[in-house]
């Protein structure tokens, strides 16, 4: 008996320990592969360096067919985008949604693991604004009508402009004009399981700021709690950001939508900040930090997508063009460990 129940402790430690473990194992971390460059290398090159860095996810801003090509029997996790561009016809032709789906999905979903359709990125609120939902129903449809909408999820992107107020977190609450949109889109959401894609930057805060926020907060670099918010305290500008994005759904009925982060990053030049070593501290510390998750969501891994894979030279100038973990040659413009 002595023995037994030792053996079973030591049984329990041991999955106890697994289990722990595992958050930490999770491959929750993607980084957004743009293509606005005249020098990038080839996709299947790109899909290379994917795999050799042990990046176990990508998003994709546009359904390339070559950088599809690539990806197949790659396992790489894969948010596809509807271009902004191709919202007005998805919205309101079901054919062109059908269409879109059965060459940009259906034609690869065998060897591709489509994660999220992202229906338009950053269009709420907006002129492009009214067609995000339709279109996202269009899509969700033609999904359906392939035998895919279990396992690929549709959502759209949003910047956090879509917010009033978020400071502290607990105020979060979307503007007028973009839940206009956003509250049927929750609802839409909510009804499928299917997460809101939030695009989260602490460099553009922590710049906008005018010095009022400390650098360390917005490079997880802070030492203790910068922000007390009733029960809830903050080490980091980012989990402050998503927890504010996490109070506005709540207020919405979207207290069952999960959030992903489909971009983040820092850029390493171009402007204010904008170092290899405060770029390099970020991304690190986003890879180190996703799996604790945030005050509001303790414990619950965040799956975030790092901006970006290169510096892309057809980007505005400025700290736009230089966001990239690698430059366009596949050298890295800092070393950053996914492991
Ligand atoms: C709807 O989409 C289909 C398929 O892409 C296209 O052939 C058709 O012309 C479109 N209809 C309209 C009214 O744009
Ligand atoms: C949220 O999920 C919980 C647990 O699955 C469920 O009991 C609850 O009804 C859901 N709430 C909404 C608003 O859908």
């Amino acid at each position: 008996m002595a023995n037994r129940s030792k053996v079973s402790s030591a049984a329990i430690a041991l999955l106890l320990g697994l289990l722990i473990a595992i958050p930490t194992g999770v491959k929750s971390i993607g980084v957004c592969y743009g293509m606005n460059g005249n020098n990038l290398p080839q996709p299947s090159t790109v899909v290379n360096l994917y795999k050799s860095k042990n990046i176990k996810a990508m998003r994709l801003y546009d359904p390339d067919q070559a950088a599809l090509q690539a990806l197949k029997s790659s396992n790489i996790q894969l948010i596809l985008d509807v271009p902004n561009t191709a919202l007005q016809s998805l919205a309101s032709n079901t054919s062109a949604a059908n269409d879109w789906v059965q060459q940009n999905v259906k034609a690869y979903s065998s060897s591709v693991s489509f994660k999220y359709i992202a229906v338009g990125n950053e269009v709420i609120p907006g002129a492009q604004a009214q067609y995000v939902l339709p279109a996202m129903r269009n899509i969700y449809s033609a999904l359906s009508s392939a035998g895919l909408q279990n396992q690929i999820k549709v959502s759209t992107s949003v910047a956090t402009s879509v917010l009033a107020e978020s400071s502290p977190p607990s105020h979060g609450v979307f503007s007028s004009a973009a839940l206009t949109y956003l509250r049927p889109i929750v609802q839409f959401l909510a009804s499928n399981g299917a997460p809101l894609l939030v695009n989260v930057y602490p460099y553009f805060s922590y710049v906008d700021s005018q010095g009022t926020i400390n650098i360390n907060y917005a490079l997880f670099t802070s030492s203790g709690t910068v922000v007390t918010d009733g029960q809830y305290k903050y080490q980091n500008l980012f989990d402050a950001i998503v927890d504010a994005v996490y109070a506005a759904l709540e207020k919405v009925g979207g207290s069952n939508v999960t959030i992903v982060v489909s971009e983040s990053g820092w850029p390493s030049a171009g402007g204010y900040a904008a170092t290899i070593n405060n770029a390099k501290t970020y991304n690190q510390n986003l890879i180190n930090h996703v799996g604790q998750g945030t005050p509001r969501r303790p414990g619950k891994t965040i799956e975030a997508y790092i901006f970006e894979m290169f510096n892309e030279n057809q980007k505005s100038a400025g700290v736009e063009q230089n966001f990239g973990l690698f430059y366009p040659s596949t050298q890295p413009v800092y070393t950053i460990n996914f492991t």
